[in-house]
């Protein structure tokens, strides 16, 4: 039994270094495959310069809580654009997309409540269930029809919510968002939708799944982050003028927290000006998608879900697939591995995104280095993926 606090900490840190597991800090090195900035923006120069020029203009920090002292016209103006690019009443800015999950599901769901969460839920979600006063239910991933009898079975005379991704981030597929609307419909339970890898990037418009599934925007919550597709950070959460105003009056990550820079609210309305006026953009993704499906699949690679710009490789032990980033790494591509917690015991994979700014031959040189690592991987031990593919 250790005998403090500290000493409990440095045993546990010290299980994670002897389990090889331990997680560092490393900043972008290599061509990037494992950003969510998928459409480049983040180092757009209108986007740049909007930031620049807001904090010329109001400083650097918004000095309080959007209640109190932090409010300022920015967020105003980028929460009504959001809403008019969405198709929502309105709209409310929060900090992050972590934030603005804990905030949605612990300020609409109550005790009496249920929420159903897909098992595969980002853990932002996870932690808004757990931390509501609402029951949870995990339901297995995508899967309506088992969804359904547990709606039955667990929300007679309460309200029933149905959470899931829209485009899950570590799987790359597509939640049946039509077949959870006619659910709610029937059913009387209400559809939160977390669309952070899908806005700025799935739909005609790009404003996201629900859109590409033809619901309408306001027949639902939808949660959109700002710092993947959108380039900045902070996410908008979009819906019905009920959802966003009772926000307002009890969401606790947005009353007891510094509102954001405004700068970033003015760096945003940039970066949806380009989404709205750029559509060539997605255009481009949806065609470097396409190659990298296709150049994997032509170097023997099958990928398990439906083409998407997240492509999981799955590897399954957690020490193959560092030594397969590593391998990748060591040829100049930024492809980082997830293991557990942030995915289930046994799915240890490559995460690997693919944004427009990619060119042909990169990806076809990329295809081809990930091919040679997963064949390596699945033949020989994890020293020597590191050593033959970096010598
Ligand atoms: C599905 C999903 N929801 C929410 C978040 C959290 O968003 P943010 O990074 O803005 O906190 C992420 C980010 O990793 C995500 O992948």
């Amino acid at each position: 039994m250790p005998d403090s606090l500290a000493d409990r900490i440095w045993d546990r840190l010290q299980t994670i270094r002897d389990d090889g597991l331990e997680r560092t800090l490393r900043p972008p090195s290599g061509i990037d495959f494992s950003s969510n900035d998928y459409l480049g923006l983040s180092a757009d120069p209108r986007v740049r310069q909007a930031m620049i020029d807001a904090v010329a203009r109001g400083g650097a920090g918004s000095t309080g809580s959007r209640l109190l002292r932090g409010e300022r016209e920015d967020f105003a103006d980028v929460e009504r654009k959001f809403a008019a690019f969405k198709g929502t009443e309105r709209a409310l800015y929060f900090s992050s997309g972590y934030l603005a999950n804990i905030a949605v599901l612990t300020t609409l769901a109550e005790r009496g409540d249920v929420i159903f969460s897909d098992e595969l839920n980002h853990a932002s979600l996870i932690d808004g269930a757990r931390l509501s006063s609402a029951a949870r239910v995990v339901f297995p991933h995508s899967d309506v029809a088992a969804l359904e009898p547990l709606i039955a079975e667990y929300s007679a005379e309460k309200q029933a919510f149905i959470v899931t991704e829209s485009l899950f981030s570590m799987d790359g597929d597509i939640a049946p968002l039509e077949d959870y609307a006619a659910l709610c419909r029937a059913t009387g339970a209400a559809l939160i939708v977390d669309e952070a890898h899908a806005v700025g990037v799935c739909g005609e418009r790009g404003t996201g799944l629900i859109e590409e599934a033809g619901l309408d925007p306001d027949s639902c919550v939808s949660i959109n982050t700002a710092g993947k597709a959108l380039g900045v950070c902070g996410a908008f959460v979009a819906g019905p003028e009920w959802a966003i105003d009772y926000l307002i009056q009890r969401a606790r990550p947005f009353i007891f927290s510094t509102a954001p820079p405004p700068s970033v609210a003015a760096a945003l309305m940039a970066s949806l000006d380009i989404i709205v006026s750029e559509p060539e953009r997605r255009a481009r993704l949806a065609s470097r998608v396409s190659r990298l499906h296709d150049a994997l699949m032509a170097n023997g690679l099958a990928l398990p879900c439906e083409p998407s710009h997240l492509v999981p490789v799955m590897i399954g032990d957690n020490h193959r697939a560092m030594a397969a980033a590593e391998a990748l790494q060591a040829q100049g591509f930024d492809v980082r591995a997830i293991w557990p917690p942030s995915v289930p015991a046994g799915t240890a994979r490559l995460r690997i995104s693919v944004n427009a700014m990619l060119d042909d031959d990169t990806i076809d040189r990329f295809a081809a280095a990930l091919a040679d690592v997963f064949r390596k991987i699945l033949l020989s031990s994890v020293s020597s993926v590191v050593e033959s593919s970096s010598g």
